[in-house]
């Protein structure tokens, strides 16, 4: 028998365990120090003061309170260095969570709408996951989300952008304000995304219900859903997640600070964890929510009491989860076991 592991092992554990990150905005790592800096390089004027000035206006009443800041933090992103810079810092906080591999989120239409090309957040974004896999080994696929406060039209027109980099671009995904922005008005694009080979994903039950999961399920053909905490309302979408495997991205430390649950306490991972169903863990926006993948998995080692085994399940999830070969996710998963083992 070993001796059982306290709070403190288990976080240790959980930051040293081989795991992938799968939700994840690139510009929700945007720390505020950086912020400052790209403002300072690119001449932008900031309503804020001071890094802590910035720090003190992270307190968000829903998810619409952070959106607005969110967007207003992106427009200090210009050249393709920025957004570089910007990929190649999210990729060292995640080596030191020791992430292995990451699934991205970025929002072009962010971006296009205030003139910087599409190819240049691109550029900036995939020559630093090339330059991160060389130099620290984290493998990667890249996820392109439409803003679902925007149009069917400006979506279908961002598609037609990511279509020359089918080879760089592997999901697409939808995200910004879930409510009064249902599945539906995006069936289409979603139709011809996958028609034109990427998968999909989409942010779903995060503000909305379980049954906005359940029509994402059918509407979008989604391989993933990005939150889904409100698909516990309804046993019957629990059902189908389960025996389908479709995974959850779950995000604990965004969660609590959108309000979405009004305590780490009351977060139903837990839950997740009981039923059977693919949860992972992730940041969402590290950088706003007050921290990166490892401290999501310290939040929840200390309020939900999760175990040992716990950790290798949901480090075994993210790895089943992501759009890895059926090789990789193998050869990630004898890692996951073997560091487990010893
Ligand atoms: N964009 C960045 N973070 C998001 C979140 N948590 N929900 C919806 N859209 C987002
Ligand atoms: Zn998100």
């Amino acid at each position: 028998m070993s001796t059982p592991l306290n709070s403190a092992d288990l976080t240790n554990l959980a930051r040293r365990m081989p795991k992938a990150e799968l939700h994840l905005h690139l510009e929700g790592s945007l720390e505020p120090e950086m912020l400052f800096a790209l403002a300072e390089r690119n001449g932008i004027a900031l309503r804020f003061g001071s890094v802590d000035e910035v720090r003190a206006a992270y307190e968000f009443d829903d998810l619409q309170s952070f959106l607005d800041i969110y967007y207003e933090g992106a427009s200090a992103l210009v050249t393709q260095r920025d957004f570089h810079d910007l990929t190649m810092a999210y990729l060292h906080r995640a080596a030191a969570d020791n992430v292995v591999h990451v699934e991205p989120f970025f929002d072009p239409q962010t971006h296009t709408a205030r003139g910087v090309a599409f190819d240049t957040v691109l550029g900036g974004i995939v020559s630093a996951l090339r330059e991160g896999e060389q130099t620290l080994g984290i493998t990667w696929r890249l996820i392109m989300c439409f803003l679902r406060d925007l149009s069917a039209e400006e979506a279908l027109a961002t598609l037609e952008q990511a279509l020359p980099y089918r080879d760089v671009i592997t999901g697409v995904g939808l995200d910004s304000a879930e409510v009064g922005n249902p599945p539906e008005k995006f069936a289409t694009v979603f139709e011809q995304a996958l028609a034109h080979g990427f998968l999909t994903v989409s942010h779903a039950g995060e503000e909305g219900s379980a049954d906005d999961v359940r029509r994402t399920l059918d509407v979008l053909h989604v391989s993933r859903i990005d939150h889904g905490v409100h698909a516990l309302d309804d046993a019957q979408v629990v059902a189908r997640l389960v025996r389908e495997r479709i995974p959850l991205t779950v995000c604990p430390l965004s969660n609590v600070k959108l309000k979405v649950f009004s305590a780490m306490e009351e977060h139903n991972l837990r839950e997740m964890l009981d039923a059977g169903l693919v949860a992972t863990v992730n940041s969402d926006d590290p950088a706003y929510f007050g921290g990166y993948v490892g401290d999501n998995y310290a939040a929840v080692i200390k309020a939900l009491d999760v175990t040992r085994d716990e950790l290798e399940a949901l480090a075994l999830n993210s790895f089943e989860a992501s759009f890895l070969s059926p090789a990789q996710k193998a050869a990630r998963s004898d890692d996951v076991r073997t560091f487990f083992a010893r």
